[in-house]
């Protein structure tokens, strides 16, 4: 939702800052700040991207030391402006010197605000941050780290925050509830950020806070306690991943990066996750839960967007290989439904960051209601992978794209290797699990065919790169991947997108069919191919534009569509995999043709940590 970068040590901390910040942007950028303290605190912060604010820096030349913080925006209190964006300050007539950046949201900030206004304060932004930084202020009595303490025991809601003083300019305050925040152990220095993309560059060592944990950072110690100042020990770790894993390389986006990296991603998904000799799946991770899985009566996945798309896909695997069964649910819907979680009920929490408010709040939702949780998670060491009973890691390397790519690719896999695992120990056959498995280990290079469609995907898009409404369609296991289609089309070219089941066009959606109008389909050849083909004429019939997603060597579907994108032929639980990625292409063309912010599109975040 939001990036926060601090830094305490040796070295001049404005680069470091900054360069954090620019890694961070993905989760968030409608405008940015930095503080900085030597000897006297200094701010500067402005509307609009990182770069933006490094213009105004640069014009600055009293930005100096070796303590600071700074952040960039997703603003939910406030518009994105100078005077909201972050660090804010405290009350200046208490002359403290105190600045704070914050992810989350202050859920009691208006009661918390008409008490300081009582007391005197004047505030300068419309955010819930600058009253928690207010409060902060009032509370402050000499000591930055009691005063943060006193202060979070009074607020409601969620928080990252990191906090300097210039009374204190060796000091540097953090703490975290409900919002990511990991502490980069380095040499004298520290490195705290949102997630490790910020802190690889320096260092391979981190820890993570947990929720209602304060640290006191000073340039060679750190000390950690509850917000009741109960001293509290975190386990440093080392980070999963080294800095050229997160570099941008030869690509011209992340999102073009990470849907040509989606093979290899795979490898490394299935990589000691496979027998296909012995016909088994191997998941160290939930092997102590098999006896509960195998006996499951029903499977809930928990996720939203991207991943909720590939839960669905999920949802056919578990009922088809598993014969378990299984539903999906918006996670934003299932926390407030008063949901009915029996005895014998999984849930499986689908998320890449790890860290999705509203996927997190359901899965409390569902653990107090006696359910086992499984989180299926790409970020090691995230919220909802740390809330699971259990789980099973993506392992597809870091996301850095808004648009979710090859997380899907991931979700999808780890769907698919779970449902095999229990049907392999209820009643799918050796032979068959088997023959499945040794397919699946074949898609990586079958993968790779659909991402050198990426020039052909691009001269088709031009054609109707005008069009301002679309529809995706699909059945049976190509349903999900034509509503992933469609979402990927809405959020970075901003072409209004609609997915579906290929046959409920005909319940109403077909009205929307004129002249022109595109209308995906996903196409390949399995159980309801000639069902598609009925839709696919019905929409020609009415003047539409047909581009398919087809099986290599289909002659016959060329003759019905305006444009063929075909993939090879692969068995039909496993071509979710394959044909999302050309419609990832198409999104992703799209925008570049419509000239929009590929990598980070507008009011989007990588991560929504807020309700
Ligand atoms: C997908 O491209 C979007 N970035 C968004 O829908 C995303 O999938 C959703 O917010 C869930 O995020 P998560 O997987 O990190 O929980
Ligand atoms: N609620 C705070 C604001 O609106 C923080 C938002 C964020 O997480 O970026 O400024």
């Amino acid at each position: 939702m939001c990036g926060i970068v601090a830094y305490i040590g040796s070295r001049q901390a404005k680069s470091i800052l900054i360069e954090g910040l620019k890694r961070l942007e993905y989760r968030g950028y409608d405008s940015a700040g930095i503080a900085l303290i030597n000897d006297k605190l200094q701010c500067a912060k402005s509307a609009g991207r990182v770069r933006v604010l490094e213009d105004l820096i640069d014009q600055q030349d009293n930005l100096h030391g070796t303590l600071g913080i700074a952040h960039t925006r997703w603003a939910t209190h406030g518009e994105p402006s100078d005077r909201n964006a972050h660090p804010h300050t405290d009350d200046i007539k208490q002359g403290h010197g105190i600045a704070l950046i914050h992810n989350g949201i202050i859920e009691n900030y208006v009661s918390l605000k008409k008490y300081l206004l009582e007391r005197g304060h004047e505030f300068n932004s419309e955010t819930d941050t600058e009253v928690l930084t207010h409060l902060i202020g009032e509370l402050y009595d000499g000591d930055l780290e009691a005063a943060v303490q006193a202060a979070l025991r009074e607020v409601t809601g969620a928080y990252a925050i990191a906090v300097i003083c210039e009374k204190e300019p060796d000091t540097l305050v953090v703490a975290r509830k409900g919002s990511p925040l990991m502490v980069g152990v380095g040499k004298d220095e520290y490195i705290v950020a949102s997630d490790s993309s910020a802190i690889v560059a320096h260092t391979t060592q981190a820890f993570t806070l947990d929720d209602y944990t304060v640290a006191k950072l000073t340039r060679n110690s750190f000390r950690t306690t509850t917000v009741d100042n109960v001293p509290i020990t975190p386990q440093i770790r080392e980070l999963e991943f080294g800095l050229e894993q997160i570099e941008l390389g030869a690509f011209e986006h992340y999102m073009l990066k990470e849907i040509s990296e989606q093979p290899n991603a795979l490898r490394m998904c299935l990589k000691g996750r496979i027998d296909s000799r012995e016909g088994q799946v191997v998941l160290g991770g939930i092997a102590d839960y098999a006896r509960e899985l195998v006996r499951a009566r029903r499977i809930v996945f928990l996720g939203q967007g991207t991943a909720l798309h590939a839960a669905m896909v999920g949802e056919y695997l578990m009922e088809e290989l598993a014969r378990i069964s299984t539903e999906v649910e918006f996670a934003s819907e299932f926390r407030y439904r008063n949901p009915i979680v029996e005895e014998g009920t999984v849930v499986i929490a689908i998320s890449q960051s790890g860290e999705t408010a509203d996927t997190l709040a359901a899965l409390h939702e569902a653990k107090q209601r006696g359910a086992l949780s499984l989180g299926a998670v790409n970020v090691v060491g995230s919220t909802i992978a740390r809330e699971t009973d259990t789980g099973v890691y993506l392992r597809v390397g870091p996301e850095i794209g808004v648009a979710s790519t090859k997380a899907f690719l991931g979700h999808v896999a780890v769907c698919t290797l779970i449902a095999l695992f229990i049907g392999r120990r209820r009643n799918l056959s050796r032979d068959y699990v088997s023959q499945l498995l040794a397919q699946l280990e074949a898609l990586p290079d079958q993968i790779e065919i659909a991402v050198a469609l990426s020039e052909e995907i691009r001269e088709v898009t031009k054609k109707y790169i005008d069009r301002e409404n679309w529809l995706f369609l699909g059945r049976g296991h190509n349903y999900p991947v034509a509503l992933e289609g469609a979402l990927k089309l809405k959020e970075i070219s901003y072409i209004h997108a609609e997915g579906m089941p290929a046959a409920e066009m005909k319940h109403g959606p077909i009205a929307l069919i004129d002249d022109g109008m595109p209308a995906v389909f996903v196409a390949t050849q399995n159980s309801q191919y000639d069902k598609v083909l009925s839709n696919i004429s019905e929409v020609k019939s009415r003047g539409g534009h047909v581009i398919a997603v087809a099986t290599e060597g289909d002659t016959h579907i060329a003759d019905l569509c305006d444009d063929v994108f075909y993939v090879p032929d692969v068995a039909e639980p496993l071509q979710p995999m394959l044909t999302v990625v050309p419609l990832q292409l198409l999104a992703y063309h799209a925008a570049v043709l419509r000239g929009k912010d590929v990598d980070k599109p507008r009011n989007l975040a990588k991560s929504v940590t807020v309700e």
